[in-house]
């Protein structure tokens, strides 16, 4: 217990003499190798996601090896087969080159579809509680299942891709290995997949190794930004935790996309999202942008309300928001600077307001960001299995 050790009385009592505010509980972990000055509220990134006990795997993370359950969600990450018609796997719209997540604005969707938001970043999702724009998931193991069966992302059928698994003599024998079972499942199949996603976690970023210490770990400018992050900005207020985010929701008056105007497609899903979403009559005919939450249970105070969004891996990960509408982190700075979007709902949050930054103090903020973002990872498409018609390779009655 190094870090214990290293604790010592008289610097706790200075740093709260100098006004550093420590959440009981777990104060020892936090004024052990810690940057002085920090907001208690700002923690690193624990060394591996949590991982549930039914379904373990390793707490390796990238870059070092990965065991076989996580290589095995590693391929079906990657695999078509995991989609209705073979054609679209997760890594079309999570894709290693445009930061697990995917370029546009708005996701692609599933072929004949559009999708109707931004796709989120895949990476690093391993640590939160809260998962999609409307953290309505709570888990990896069960968000897997509404990407690869959701009409517009994966639209497969259960009972189809488990037959496509079954029927691949590599995957036979690697679901054997990791599960015990003669044949995949493929509710194992997700659990794979949550634990490939589990694996694609950062935790040593500049930002970190500047939280447990290294004072050279980021620059003076990002410094600079660091303190009005947690100062002036405000932005500390919703974005907090290790992940950057307090998994609430609010309204920060983020603008309509343009595709909801211009593309009869993007309307075709918006609509059917309101229909399969449960919405009465009037909002499927007049509602024109997305209520976030109120969704799930239609409560009016809930309208244009979303998850606080965490903020690693951002330098990768553009363009920004639930529905991509902007494009740089300058931009976004500039947004929470007028004290963000318009107020379309009454529900906009009272924590935004002017911020009066300087510009000189917005490109701190930048810099400030891009210091939870690590190297760029980038996993090659993995050698996917092919089929073959039962012969010798099936198991024995
Ligand atoms: C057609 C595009 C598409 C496909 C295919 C797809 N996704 Fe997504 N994914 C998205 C979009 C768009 C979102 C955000 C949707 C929302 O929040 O309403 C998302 C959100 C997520 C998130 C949430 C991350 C967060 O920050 O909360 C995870 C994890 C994820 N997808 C994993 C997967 C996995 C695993 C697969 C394959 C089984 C997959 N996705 C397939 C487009 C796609
Ligand atoms: C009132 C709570 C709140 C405050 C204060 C706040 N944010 Fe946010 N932030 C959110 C929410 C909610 C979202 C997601 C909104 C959406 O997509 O509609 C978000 C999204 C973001 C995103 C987009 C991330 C992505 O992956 O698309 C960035 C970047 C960001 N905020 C940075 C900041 C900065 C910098 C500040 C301070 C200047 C700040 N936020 C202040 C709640 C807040």
């Amino acid at each position: 217990m190094k870090k214990l050790a290293e604790f010592n009385l008289s610097r706790l009592v200075a740093l709260a003499v100098a006004g550093v505010f420590l959440v009981g509980g777990d104060m020892a972990a936090q004024a052990a190798g810690r940057a002085k000055g920090i907001d208690a509220r700002l923690q690193p990134l624990p060394d591996h996601p949590p991982l549930p006990t039914d379904n373990p795997s390793g707490t390796n993370v990238f870059p070092s090896k990965m065991d076989a359950k996580q290589e095995l969600g590693y391929m079906l990450f990657f695999d078509p087969k995991m989609g209705g018609d073979a054609s679209i796997a997760c890594s079309d719209c999570h894709s290693p080159k445009a930061g697990w997540g995917f370029n546009d604005p708005i996701s692609r969707g599933y072929p004949g579809t559009v999708h109707w938001r931004n796709s989120n970043t895949a990476f690093n999702s391993g640590y939160l509680n809260k998962i999609f724009w409307e953290g309505g998931t709570t888990s990896l193991e069960a968000q897997a299942p509404v990407a690869a069966e959701g009409a517009v992302a994966g639209n497969g059928s259960r009972d189809m891709m488990e037959s496509r698994l079954r029927f691949s003599p590599e995957y036979v024998k690697r679901f054997k290995e990791v599960f015990g079972t003669e044949w995949p499942n493929v509710e194992d199949a997700y659990g794979a997949m949550a634990a490939f996603e589990r694996y694609l976690s950062q935790p040593n970023t500049p930002y970190d190794k500047f939280l447990k210490g290294d004072e050279k770990a980021i620059s003076e400018k990002a410094k600079t930004g660091l303190a009005l992050f947690s100062g002036k900005a405000g932005c500390i207020q919703c974005h907090n935790t290790p992940m950057l985010t307090d998994e609430k929701f609010h309204d920060i008056g983020v603008p309509d996309a343009p595709e909801f105007e211009e593309n009869g497609m993007q309307q075709v899903t918006y609509r059917y999202q309101l229909y399969a979403k449960g919405s009465h009559e009037e909002d499927y005919r007049t509602l024109k942008s997305d209520p976030g939450i109120y969704f799930k249970q239609k409560r009016e105070k809930d309208k244009g309300k979303f998850r606080t969004a965490p903020l690693r891996y951002l330098k990768y990960t553009a363009p920004y928001m639930h529905n991509g509408t902007l494009f740089t982190l300058q931009e976004v700075v500039e947004f929470y600077n007028k004290g963000g979007g318009v107020d379309r709902w009454g529900n906009k949050s009272k924590l935004l307001k002017p911020l009066n930054l300087t510009k000189d103090e917005q490109a701190a903020l930048v810099e400030f960001l891009l210091t939870m973002s690590g190297e760029e990872v980038k996993l090659p498409t993995p050698t996917l299995p092919g089929y073959a018609a039962m012969t010798d390779w099936q198991p024995k009655k």
